[in-house]
């Protein structure tokens, strides 16, 4: 491990005087834009400058290959340097003193260190202690049974280093402390031992139980899991979190997976020791477990260091608790799964087996072709809101349809959230094809409502309110003066989830909306000769009616009489009404989505600034051996992701607010 040596205080120091500026400016060609600069990305092949750096956040991040962050981390990409050498190359250059950290702190470290090395080799002398034991007379039940009963091959047993822990209460004590001299406590800090209640000592936490030793990536025992041979509970005993054994964030039989996982580009995760030992046995080695322990993002995020398109899945026992692992498991996990980070499915045996069961009676083929099959992790969800439910029931009708919100709720609104609502209004209409489009349409409005919608006022800009006071007033015009395209209008407002927000034009809305509702209340006179004459007709009755409605309040009035009353030039603005609604809508729609994008970069940059902060996190996953990307892929990726489609999307607004040649065939609509 790569001693943390730095001085917090030299870190900042540098930090202040390394402007981020300087810096990129003696790599990257840098044009001022309004505050910040921009040019070509260094980290990617740029043809047009993606590449923005602000001096008043001191970060940089480009939007095509979303590499992003601060000084420091600029020149440790640019130079695959670690977080140390950057530093202290930076402050020589800046004549920052470098300060260390005090020789009491690096002997504490030293200390620390050499404990570290110690309990390895305490843990890795017990599992060749236990494995020993099951070759002898007292170990033969254990050999027996993992022969037997599990149907392992030596091959297996040693590859796994399985072993025995002896039935008597101080074996292992002595072996440790009194035979090779090891300090009791620290046996004690492996999770070996327990001291007595009373009376002083210590007493061997593993008795009489079959031993599966836990490794870390690196291969070294870290901890063991014991079964027991008879019905004493509980059925697993596992070592306790450690200085080295960290439960939740360690995978069983990762270190034996890890270069399958890479090469079948996809990851296996199941519950029990014994069912990854079965696959593995079987030829499948791109299986692990987790510990006993709910499934972690953490552990979720080791996985798909080695997968290379992120392919997970998870094979739970199909039992009533395993279906509640792998829900808890999904939830986990479901950010990254609804930013497509994992390509996450869920594959339940059938019969309610567990891998190790499935595989005494089943070829290792037909686990295959069942992992094939394994349903996407949303769809599994679905299957799992709606098993059981009785859809002629109001209640449990109802209860799916929430559960089914919420479920895609969470998703962007892209064409994947549109095939979801359609599939399911399909299932929950059983096939009433008239009740299954009312039911889509129903379902969308429901899930969108879900999503942070970006109406807060937090990330409005100064000039987004003349954008939008303009647009809105575009969009009311056209409703009252061009009657033939009110339903576009309707339909635009309701595809992009938008609403008058300024107040007199949210109180004019109101209006048309009332009048409209109460003349369809009204018996019907007879239909329309003409479709003209039928817009000429309405025209004028929604007109007359506003007009005679805002006498009523002339405050109001006043301040939307340029929508009733057109000067010339409102006249030749709604001249093309279609290309019109499009533009208009693409502008209101656009600043929400760069309020959302404004949002999300601040939360973005703090994740990230949260990380750099805290030089200890990087050197230490520098240290770990972990990819620099490892050390930013916590929730920082989240938010630039997130930020990266939004910025996508406002690129989709922007071509929807130009007019193209193709856009002035639109005839003109003379008044
Ligand atoms: P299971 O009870 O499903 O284990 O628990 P299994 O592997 O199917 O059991 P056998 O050996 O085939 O009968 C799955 C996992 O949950 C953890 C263990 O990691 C186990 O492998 N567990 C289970 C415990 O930690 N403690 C327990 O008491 C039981
Ligand atoms: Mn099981």
């Amino acid at each position: 491990m790569d001693i943390p040596r730095l001085h917090p205080d030299t870190i900042e120091q540098v930090k202040q005087k390394a402007d981020i500026v300087d810096i990129v400016s003696e790599h990257v060609v840098l044009r001022k834009q309004g505050k910040d600069f921009v040019g070509l990305c260094p980290f990617h092949d740029d043809k047009s400058p993606s590449f923005s750096v602000s001096p008043s956040k001191q970060f940089y991040y480009c939007f095509s290959c979303g590499a992003g962050g601060n000084t420091i981390k600029f020149l440790m990409e640019l130079g695959k340097n670690s977080f140390s050498d950057v530093v202290l190359d930076l402050a020589r250059r800046y004549q920052v003193n470098v300060k260390t950290l005090a020789p009491e702190q690096r002997q504490e470290l030293q200390r620390q260190l050499s404990v570290r090395e110690q309990l390895y080799e305490i843990l890795s002398l017990t599992a060749k202690f236990y494995e020993h034991a099951l070759r002898q007379p007292q170990g033969k039940v254990a050999l027996d049974y993992l022969q037997n009963s599990r149907h392992l091959s030596q091959e297996t047993i040693q590859q796994f280093q399985l072993g025995y822990a002896p039935a008597g209460w101080e074996t292992l004590y002595g072996y440790l402390v009194e035979q090779k001299h090891y300090p009791v406590e620290l046996v004690d800090q492996a999770g070996l031992i327990l001291p007595r209640k009373s009376g002083g000592g210590y007493y061997d936490r593993f008795r009489d139980r079959l031993m599966i030793p836990i490794l870390d990536i690196q291969g070294r025992v870290i901890g063991f899991g014991g079964r027991t041979l008879s019905d004493e509970q509980p059925k697993y005993l596992n070592s306790p979190d450690t200085d080295l054994f960290d439960k939740g964030k360690t995978l069983f039989g990762l270190d034996k997976a890890r270069a399958a996982i890479a090469k079948q580009d996809q990851a296996v995760v199941v519950e029990g020791y014994f069912d990854v030992i079965a696959l593995h046995a079987a030829g499948i080695t791109n299986a692990v477990a987790s510990l006993g322990t709910a499934l972690s993002v953490a552990q979720v995020k080791q996985l798909l260091r080695y997968s290379e398109s992120k392919q997970v899945v998870f094979n739970f026992d199909a039992d009533a608790a395993g279906v509640k692992a792998a829900e808890r498991a999904i939830g986990e996990v479901a950010d990254l799964a609804y930013q497509g980070q994992v390509q996450l499915r869920v594959l339940n045996i059938p019969e309610g087996k567990d891998p190790d069961e499935f595989l005494h009676t089943h070829s290792s083929e037909h686990y295959l072709s069942l992992l094939e099959r394994a349903p996407l992790w949303l769809d599994w969800q679905i299957q799992q809101a709606l098993q059981g439910q009785d859809l002629k029931q109001a209640d449990q009708f109802q209860q799916s349809i929430q559960a089914i919100v919420k479920l895609l709720g969470n998703l962007p609104n892209t064409p994947l959230r549109t095939h979801y609502i359609h599939q399911c209004a399909g299932f929950l209409s059983q096939g009433d094809a008239r009740f299954a489009l009312q039911l889509e349409e129903n379902l969308r409005t429901q899930v969108r409502g879900q999503r942070w919608h970006g109406r807060s006022q937090k990330w409005e800009k100064p000039t987004d309110y003349s954008l939008r006071e303009a647009a809105e007033a575009q969009l009311l015009r056209i409703y009252i003066h061009c009657p033939a395209h009110r339903p576009e209008v309707h339909n635009a407002l309701k595809e992009r989830e938008l609403e008058f927000s300024l107040s007199h034009y949210r109180f004019l809305w109101r209006q048309i909306l009332d009048i409209e509702e109460t003349e369809n209340q009204e018996p019907q006179t007879e239909l329309p000769q003409s479709y003209a004459s039928w817009e000429e007709h309405t025209e004028v009755d929604l007109l007359t009616a506003l007009q005679d409605r805002c006498t009523e309040s002339p405050e109001e009035i006043k301040r939307v009489l340029h929508i009733l009353q057109l000067d010339e030039t409102a006249k030749l603005d709604i001249l093309r009404p279609s290309l019109a609604i499009r533009t208009a809508t693409a502008s209101l729609e656009r600043i929400m989505c760069e309020k959302r994008c404004r949002h999300l970069l601040k939360m973005w940059e703090e994740a990230t600034q949260a990380i750099l902060a805290d030089p200890n996190q990087v050197q230490i996953l520098d240290s770990l051996e972990q990819s620099l990307d490892a050390a930013f892929d916590v929730e920082a990726l989240r938010f630039q992701k997130l930020f990266y489609d939004e910025r996508r999307y406002l690129q989709e607004l922007d071509r929807q607010r130009c007019v193209t040649p193709a856009d002035l065939l639109e005839v003109p609509q003379l008044g």
